[in-house]
């Protein structure tokens, strides 16, 4: 199919795990929220089959036919993952390719599914079609190549964008969308990259090791997480920050947080916060705490990079 467009813009919401992280994956439930850092993916047809690839921290160029869907490189994943949704439309186009993003990738708030939505949302777009349903699809597909089993969690939020209860339930998954009003975060960077598959690998090792365990803390999580749906209806922001900090400590019994991440979380809370915990994988990443004194927070964290952030309303959508 020839495409009806030459160019085409398009951008996605990063994310926050409020609560649930890793056991979603284990069909428990999680609350996401999708935030105002958005990811802009611009895409462009070129008169070669190249895929052309240019962010802020890297440049790199590929033939179509060289591209190597074993390879776990960041910018393969990309080739890959724009060669695949090129062929939904049975097109073999050459693409320039130019990604935007406000946070760091590998920063634990979703880079990679928001990358991966507004890259199937533009390229689609050059076709005249911009169907959310398929754009989930094809960014579970990425999500896969990058994280061998993910939850689907992030490519759900990054697409519907707002404050949703995610479940994996079979054979389709729950999303429930919950109201936030006058919710909003502070998010804190440790300054740490790390790979979400490496994590989630360490965990299942865990639950391999140790079933019952792992069932028990399956368990304390889903409730947390039900309590916050709750407590989040109420507008009882006390009580969600208790449960921010219990979830926080499962999650270190879980073996995922640091010193660094612990440390974060100890000085958001001596600094006012309300609750504050990691967000996403861990061992790295981002902390995120609830606080009514944002700029004490902010003050009190000003060596990291630090910030507000609102809820997305949007999701994906075309630019
Ligand atoms: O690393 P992040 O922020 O994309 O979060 C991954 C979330 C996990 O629950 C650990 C994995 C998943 O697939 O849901």
């Amino acid at each position: 199919m020839k495409p009806l467009k030459i160019s085409s813009k398009a951008s996605a919401p990063t994310k926050v795990i409020l609560f649930g992280e890793h056991f979603v994956v284990y069909d428990k439930p999680a609350i996401l929220a999708a935030i105002n850092k958005r990811i802009y993916v611009d895409v462009s047809i070129r008169n070669d089959n190249k895929f052309v690839l240019h962010t802020d921290e890297f440049h790199e160029e590929i033939g179509i036919n060289d591209i190597d869907s074993s390879k776990t490189k960041l910018s393969n994943i990309i080739f890959t993952n724009a060669y695949n949704i090129l062929s939904e439309f049975d097109s073999r186009l050459g693409l320039n390719i130019s990604i935007r993003t406000p946070v760091p990738f590998g920063s634990g708030l979703g880079t990679s599914a928001a990358t991966s939505a507004a890259l199937a949302a533009a390229i689609t777009n050059l076709f005249n079609v911009f169907d959310k349903r398929k754009i989930f699809l094809l960014t579970l597909e990425a999500e896969k190549m990058i994280h061998g089993k993910p939850s689907g969690a992030d490519p759900a939020i990054c697409v519907t964008g707002g404050l949703v209860m995610f479940r994996k339930t079979k054979p389709d998954m729950l999303i429930m969308p919950l109201e936030f009003e006058d919710l909003n975060f502070v998010i804190i960077y440790s300054g740490d990259n790390r790979f979400t598959s490496n994590i989630v690998n360490n965990v299942k090792k865990m639950k391999d090791d140790n079933p019952d365990l792992f069932e028990v803390f399956a368990n304390k999580s889903e409730e947390i997480t039900l309590d916050a749906i709750q407590v989040l209806k109420k507008k009882d922001y006390e009580s969600l920050g208790s449960l921010m900090i219990r979830n926080h400590e499962l999650l270190k019994s879980l073996g995922v947080s640091n010193e660094k991440l612990d440390r974060l979380v100890e000085i958001a809370m001596n600094n006012g916060a309300l609750g504050a915990k990691l967000t996403g994988a861990g061992g790295g990443g981002s902390v995120i705490a609830l606080a009514r004194d944002k700029d004490r927070l902010l003050n009190a964290l000003k060596d990291y990079q630090v910030f507000v952030a609102d809820i997305d309303k949007d999701g994906v959508r075309i630019e």
